[in-house]
């Protein structure tokens, strides 16, 4: 089953959002497998956002990212990786869709609420960049179970 890395950034952390934003992927019927509350170390962004070293925000991007706590997570479903840039919206929130994410509660290009994998060789290289194997959780929905 696919799956992707999602992170709420420190401004959807400090902005209350924790909440609206795993509702958003949990209604649409993905499946948390992974989740962690952490502040990332400078190794840790400047990793993940390895691609953009040479660009002239690096320096900003790393230092918002490690400025404050992000929540961490995997999702597993059919096409998440895609469906989960879509609900997401574009990268700067001024041009993202109302009803996406960004769209939604963004207007700042270097304060854009969540990071989403764009591909599925991103996906595998941020989970495991974030994850361990044994953090992440091998599980289905069964909701008949659950309701009787
Ligand atoms: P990018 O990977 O292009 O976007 P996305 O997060 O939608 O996959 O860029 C990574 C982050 O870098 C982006 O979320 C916000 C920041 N960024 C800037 O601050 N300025 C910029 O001009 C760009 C392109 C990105």
């Amino acid at each position: 089953m696919e799956r992707t890395f999602l992170a709420i950034k420190p401004d959807g952390v400090q902005r209350g959002l924790v909440g609206e934003i795993i509702r958003r992927f949990e209604t649409k019927g993905f499946t948390l497998v992974g989740l962690k509350f952490l502040k990332p170390s400078r190794e840790l962004a400047e990793a993940h956002y390895d691609v953009h070293r040479e660009r002239p925000f690096f320096a900003g991007l790393v230092e918002f990212i490690t400025s404050g706590p992000v929540v961490a997570m995997v999702w597993e479903g059919d096409g998440v990786i895609a469906s989960a840039r879509k609900i997401i919206g574009a990268t700067n929130p001024l041009n993202a869709e109302p009803g996406t994410i960004r769209g939604d509660f963004g207007v700042n290009i270097g304060r854009n609420i969540i990071h989403g994998s764009d591909a599925p060789e991103t996906a595998q290289k941020e989970v495991s960049l974030w994850f361990k194997e044994d953090e992440l959780v091998d599980w289905q929905p069964d909701i008949m179970r659950w309701l009787h």
